[in-house]
């Protein structure tokens, strides 16, 4: 099985997020063939096009994230029945300048969790509908909404309901197969 480095976006800047919580647990769970690391998103301006001639550094640093990594996942909690503006205002800037969208071709993923019972779905909708915009291929199944309950995921990402560890222990290996078979149509460095 090939490897491939997966970049996280985790769309919530709260200190205690359950989504934090939840990406710590999908590390633990990921096939040893997908490499994790975070793609910060919190130190990000609010993007205009006025910095499109000259990104400042945090911008800067995310694109290069999203170029060095093979397909980048989202766990974002729902705002509001949409996305957090902090995870907005980032595929903002990893989409511009115009004709060099960070996200054209790369392979995407979504999960997230939240207490109430659709667990981010509509949110989730609304994210499939920008990463739509933004050419990314994205993984349509296995969808993933999880209700968070209390002491759900352990602070470092241990999960204590075995049958949710092992759904998301098969969304990991899903998404590594999801990878492969993008990357076999459109081999990596291709364009
Ligand atoms: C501004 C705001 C809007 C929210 N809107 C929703 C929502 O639309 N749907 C939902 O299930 N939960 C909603 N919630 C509750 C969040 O699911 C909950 O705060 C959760 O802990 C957020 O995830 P996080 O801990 O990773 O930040 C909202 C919370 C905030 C602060």
């Amino acid at each position: 099985m090939s490897t491939y480095t997966v970049g996280y976006f985790v769309g919530s800047l709260a200190r205690a997020s359950i989504n934090r919580k939840l990406v710590r647990a999908l590390t633990r769970l990921a096939p040893p063939e997908l490499e994790m690391r975070e793609i910060p998103i919190g130190e990000l301006p609010l993007y205009s096009y006025d910095y499109d001639a000259d990104y400042p550094p945090p911008a800067r640093a995310l694109k290069e994230a999203i170029a060095a990594v093979d397909a980048v996942l989202f766990v974002t909690p729902e705002y509001n029945r949409s996305i957090p503006g902090a995870l907005k205002n980032a595929i903002d800037w990893g989409s511009r300048p115009w004709g060099q969208n960070s996200f054209a071709r790369k392979p995407s993923a979504m999960i997230g969790t939240s207490p109430g019972t659709i667990g981010t779905a509509v949110g989730q909708q609304h994210l499939k509908s920008i990463l739509s915009f933004c050419n990314s291929p994205q993984m349509n199944a296995i969808e993933a909404y999880i209700q968070f309950t209390p002491g759900l995921i352990t602070d470092d990402g241990e999960v204590t309901v075995e049958s949710t560890a092992e759904f998301l222990r098969t969304y990991m290996t899903e998404f590594h197969g999801f990878i492969t078979r993008v990357y076999m149509a459109l081999p990596r460095g291709g364009g």
